[in-house]
């Protein structure tokens, strides 16, 4: 069997990072990840990195905005995951740079795990957020770095505790539910620790490169109103719901602001627009995650929600 590619993460203290870290460590890939000098000195972000090295990652110190740091991580390793935050999206033109000065890297995961951004019909300000992330992947093209897009619809841990509703709620609504548009286009919410195995999954698989990994298993695929059935379902109780139409919508978002504006955008663009399932995955483009890897049993919908009944 081919040995397993080394793999490096930049951003493993992140939200999505530390999921991404964790598979990887697990599936047996070297793992590297690389941290700032502070991170590892601060109290909290340091036991994560502390319980990283504990699972056998080899721990880096760097920067994103120092390119020596960068090359020479990249160089020990044959694949460069990056999971940074909206805040460091423009930047990874560093660490394009750093890959093109390497030579060494077989695939490049740029941070995406959202909305494939070259197909979503999102209004602004989450259409300029999502066009970072587009110029990203067109710099990767042009400098013709192998790479894999991970286009993992909604975290569930963003969505589905709060149920998209605004105020930022821990679990469902229990009496009123607030509903963006008709609450008919589809949806999809994905466990973050399926998040993470899927990634190392594409890793070292032909079929990935150079293409969109879309993460749309069907039993995690609903439409609001379904979501809401299912709910109701669950917790034996019908809910009162109040329906906000599209041009509400937008005026809200106007009206707003961030990052409740960015939030409402988003949700515009998933549960309006049905940006995550309105087109077709076209082999020439794209592969669908729990097609590719039908061994992993990943937590549906119906099961994540049961923890809120
Ligand atoms: N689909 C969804 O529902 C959803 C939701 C949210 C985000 N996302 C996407 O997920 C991706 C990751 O976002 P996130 O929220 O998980 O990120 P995050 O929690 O903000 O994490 C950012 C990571 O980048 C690291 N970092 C920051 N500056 C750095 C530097 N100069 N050098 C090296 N590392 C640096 C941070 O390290 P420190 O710990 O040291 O700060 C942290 O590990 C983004 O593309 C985002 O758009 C998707």
């Amino acid at each position: 069997m081919a040995e397993k590619s080394k793999i490096l993460i930049i951003g493993g203290t992140g939200y999505i990072g530390k999921f991404v870290v964790e598979a990887s460590a697990k599936s047996g890939h070297p793992t590297f990840a690389l941290f700032r000098e502070s991170t590892i000195a601060d109290p909290v972000k340091g036991k994560i990195v502390e319980g990283f090295k504990n699972s056998g990652v080899t721990i880096l110190t760097g920067d994103l905005y120092d390119h020596e740091s960068l090359v020479k991580a990249i160089k020990q390793v044959d694949v460069v995951i990056s999971t940074v935050g909206s805040f460091q999206l423009a930047d990874q033109d560093k660490i394009i740079a750093a890959i093109k000065e390497s030579g060494n890297i077989k695939r490049f995961f740029p941070s995406e795990f959202g909305n494939d951004v070259d197909r979503t019909r999102a209004v602004e300000p989450a259409k300029s957020t999502f066009d970072i992330k587009v110029k990203i992947r067109r710099a990767i093209e042009a400098e013709g770095i192998p790479y894999t897009y991970v286009s993992s619809n909604y975290f569930a841990g963003y969505s589905l505790p709060s149920f998209a509703q605004p105020g930022f709620a821990t679990s469902p609504p229990r009496d009123k539910v607030i509903i963006l548009g008709d609450g008919n286009p589809k949806a999809v919410f994905n466990h973050e620790q399926d998040i993470g195995t899927y990634t190392i999954k594409a890793v070292d698989d032909p079929r990935t490169l150079n293409k969109i990994l879309y993460i749309k298993p069907p039993k995690n695929t609903y439409s609001f109103n379904e979501l809401v059935s299912l709910w109701e379902k669950k917790i034996g109780k019908t809910l009162e719901k109040e329906y906000v139409s599209e041009e509400q919508l937008l005026k809200q978002i106007e009206e707003s602001p961030i990052p409740v504006n960015i939030i409402l955008a988003i949700n515009h663009s998933i549960f309006v627009k049905g940006d995550q399932t309105y087109f077709e995955i076209e082999p020439s483009f794209g592969v669908e995650a729990s097609e590719l890897y039908p061994d992993v049993e990943y937590t549906t919908v119906e099961k994540y929600l049961d923890q809120f009944v």
